[in-house]
């Protein structure tokens, strides 16, 4: 498989697009205002961008329920103004991800309405039905009762978003609506699929951050099926899209890379302890110190084992479905946290006002079916105009963090000690040092307070030391520091023999002899 070039060096920033930047005055976010603000994220550091799905919608699932593939939503432009986006990024080097819902649609899709019919036609096996209104697919909800059709249709998420049939793994031959994934209606859908992709690419998207990736197959416990299919997806994208960035939403790199993608994040379900780090109780970025961040590590080697040379393992800030970092994490130890982001392995995601710890707003509403996660969509807040410069409406589509001392991007842009500017610092140093880089290796050489890894590419070699708890912790190292090129906190370590002692909340980066 090919790697596009790109991605080795590649900082993302993740964009959800109704919260960024609103300039038409209409309260929501458009492509106009991400265009406007691509300078802003290429100064950062970033250079790579995942936008949250823009396709034409009503909007139930903030745009995870696609009412037309082909078409953007007409609050955020038109398709020509996406292509105008694409042409601005590229323009300054960057590159951008569209967000590619594969599993399910909008129960108003064109396909759905044509699907729900009670005479065969094309998209009669579109979806997942059974034969009869009265049998529902196992295991699975469904929509039943709506359709002039006699059956249920299996929905992927919320009860508004039928599930595309792309086949059973293993077909239960007692149930003849279960089909196989190389029957007719689920190639069809596969096919369809490819189409979709092939329109944006052709427009000049540089690939996809994909929705549910492991989702797609039924009947597939250990993901064979839908491996299977995203082979198939990574064939059809060799031939005519070499080029093409895949990233899934799969949450397990050792079966997404299998099938094809490149890069695979970790996340907030399944098995990554990736919330032991920023987001329990006692997370391990807090400054209580009673975190535990030994079971993410041993996940993550074992991950890295599973998958190396193969792909990436990319860790987020955070994303649209979780809470805001700075819910759980405070003050000096957000830049600790990003400390570590910024310094492991596998492509970097920040997720939008997350570099200038945007707030968790809390007790919203919920809003475009965010729910729980609606308090993490709050619109960005750029500096100390109206709606924070997000908008000159009066009327936002969500609620901003309305607190006196909200963060901005103006006033950190100002202040050489805040979030921002460390984690623009963070970014440039990763840039220089290529051990720190998305390609080099990682070596872990203590899992609890301090956090140690060795980095290492190309014969150069950087010690990250991570001590975000209140008191001084040390560790033994196997190595022996030269000096220390970067740091955060006060102090510097204490070395007696392989003994490393470094005070509170301090992160050291080093060289090793
Ligand atoms: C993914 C998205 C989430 C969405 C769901 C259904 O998990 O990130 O926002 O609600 O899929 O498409
Ligand atoms: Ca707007």
């Amino acid at each position: 498989m090919h790697q596009p070039k790109w991605l080795d060096t590649a900082v993302f920033y993740e964009i959800y697009p109704q919260s960024f930047n609103d300039t038409n005055g209409d309260g929501i976010g458009d492509f106009e205002g991400v265009i406007e603000k691509l300078d802003y994220i290429k100064k950062l550091g970033c250079d790579a961008l995942w936008i949250n799905p823009c396709f034409e919608s009503p909007f139930m699932d903030a745009g995870y329920d696609v009412s037309d593939y082909l078409k953007t939503a007409p609050r955020y432009g038109t398709n020509d103004d996406l292509k105008r986006l694409f042409d601005e990024a590229h323009k300054r080097g960057m590159h951008v991800l569209l967000d590619l819902v594969p599993g399910h649609t909008s129960v108003e899709h064109e396909w759905f309405k044509q699907s729900a019919r009670a005479e065969q036609n094309e998209y009669t096996n579109r979806y997942v039905w059974t034969d009869s209104v009265w049998e529902s697919p196992e295991g699975m909800g469904c929509i039943r009762g709506i359709s002039d059709r006699d059956g249920s249709c299996a929905v992927n998420f919320f009860s508004h978003q039928p599930a595309l049939n792309y086949g059973f793994y293993k077909p239960d031959p007692s149930k003849k609506w279960q089909q196989s994934m190389d029957a007719e209606g689920p190639r069809a859908t596969l096919e369809a699929l490819k189409d979709v992709m092939r329109f944006w690419l052709r427009a000049g998207c540089d690939g996809f951050r994909v929705d549910m990736a492991g989702s797609l197959v039924k009947n597939d416990p250990d993901g064979e099926g839908t491996i299977a299919l995203w082979q198939n997806v990574r064939a059809f994208l060799d031939a005519e899209f070499p080029e093409a960035a895949m990233i899934s939403e799969w949450g397990e790199p050792d079966k997404s890379l299998r099938g094809g993608f490149h890069m695979d994040f970790l996340l907030h379900f399944g098995p990554s302890h990736y919330n032991d780090l920023f987001r329990c109780e006692e997370s391990f970025f807090s400054e209580s110190g009673k975190g535990d961040a030994s079971k993410f590590v041993e996940k993550y080697v074992e991950n890295l084992e599973k998958t190396d040379g193969k792909g990436l393992i990319c860790i987020p800030s955070g994303n649209h479905d979780m809470d805001r970092l700075a819910r759980s994490i405070h003050g000096e130890n957000l830049k600790i946290a990003f400390a570590f982001l910024l310094s492991m392995p596998g492509a970097p995601f920040i997720y939008y006002g997350d570099e200038i710890g945007m707030r968790y707003v809390e007790g919203l509403t919920s809003v475009e079916g965010g729910y729980g996660r609606t308090g993490s969509r709050s619109p960005m807040q750029w500096d100390d105009s109206k709606n924070a410069g997000f908008s000159s409406d009066d009327t936002l589509y969500v609620k901003q963090d309305e607190a006196e001392d909200r963060p901005t991007v103006k006033a950190q842009l100002a202040d050489n000690m805040s979030l921002l500017n460390e984690v623009k610092r963070l970014i440039k140093l990763r840039r220089e040092n290529k051990a720190l880089g998305n390609l080099g290796g990682i070596e872990f050489l203590n899992a609890g307070y301090p956090l140690a890894y060795l980095r290492s590419a190309e014969g150069e070699r950087v010690l990250v030391i991570i001590n975000p708890s209140d008191s001084e912790r040390e560790f033994t190292c196997k190595y022996e520091i030269d000096r220390v090129i970067y740091s955060i906190g006060k102090g510097t370590y204490i070395a007696v023999g392989n003994k490393v002692t470094v005070p509170p909340r301090t992160v050291l980066f080093c060289t090793v002899k």
